[in-house]
């Protein structure tokens, strides 16, 4: 089996025509490590120039509306990312969760419809700091597994990808400890195998939450950490960058 380490930014609601250039540094950085798969989401607005202005940089959509087309005002479908140039998405993003009200069944449609359109799904789950201090973090984050994978995932494994984001991690500069993201990513590992079977071995799973170069290496060395979704420090190029030279070394 060869599992690649996937370093995947997270730009949220950032990104002008201005950040074109940074995602030209992206490009060249992830070019300079060739062992590391490296993707970068963007907002929909800046995908096709994205795309057009670094082509060899996998760019990825935030969000995949469930249905393929129809009347739902200002979103965006799996096609019309593939169409801008896109060839993969994040799916149920903790932000999304809570702000938007995804439930597990939405993400699942969304993370279906984007698999059958032939984007790669990162899909994410995580929990909370109340249920992670109620003790309940593995129950959570398993049941959330189980309620979002996209049935299919198994026929094109590495088209899948779960990022395992605690949202008291996220944009804190708080990450668990180490036994923590073990323990979790143990667990996602095994849901993935009861749901898939052997085949399961090849999606990847990356850890997310106040990622950084500093602490990249010492999280990338953990057991069935094959990757990262980066939000905050996927807006500097340069940390970014060092981020991705941690995974080649690293993963
Ligand atoms: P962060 O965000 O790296 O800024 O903590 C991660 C994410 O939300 O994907």
């Amino acid at each position: 089996m060869m599992r690649r380490g996937l370093v995947v930014g997270n730009w949220k609601m950032h990104g002008m025509n201005a950040d074109l250039p940074k995602i030209c540094e992206i490009a060249e950085g992830a070019a300079a490590n060739p062992g590391v798969d490296v993707a970068l989401c963007l907002p929909a607005t800046l995908i096709e120039r994205a795309h057009r202005v670094a082509p060899g940089l996998p760019i990825g959509g935030q969000d995949i509306h469930q249905k393929r087309e129809g009347p739902y005002t200002g979103s965006v479908s799996a096609g019309m990312l593939l169409d801008a140039g896109a060839r993969l998405s994040i799916v149920g993003h903790s932000e999304r969760r809570a702000a938007l009200r995804e439930s597990d069944a939405d993400i699942r449609a969304k993370a279906e419809t984007g698999f059958e359109a032939g984007l790669g799904v990162i899909l994410c789950v995580g929990e909370s700091a109340e249920v992670r201090r109620s003790g309940q973090a593995v129950a959570e984050v398993e049941a959330q597994l189980r309620a979002c994978l996209p049935r299919g995932a198994v026929d094109d494994p590495f088209r899948l990808a779960i990022a395992y984001e605690p949202i008291w991690c996220i944009g804190t500069g708080t990450i668990p400890t180490l036994l923590e993201i073990m323990e979790m990513h143990a667990v996602l590992r095994s849901g993935l195998l009861v749901a898939f079977g052997p085949r399961a071995a090849e999606i990847r799973i990356l850890y997310g939450g106040s990622v950084n170069a500093a602490n990249a290496r010492t999280i990338f060395a953990l057991p069935e950490v094959n990757g990262t979704l980066v939000g905050g420090a996927s807006l500097d190029s340069h940390e970014f960058t060092g981020i991705l030279r941690a995974a080649a070394v690293q993963i």
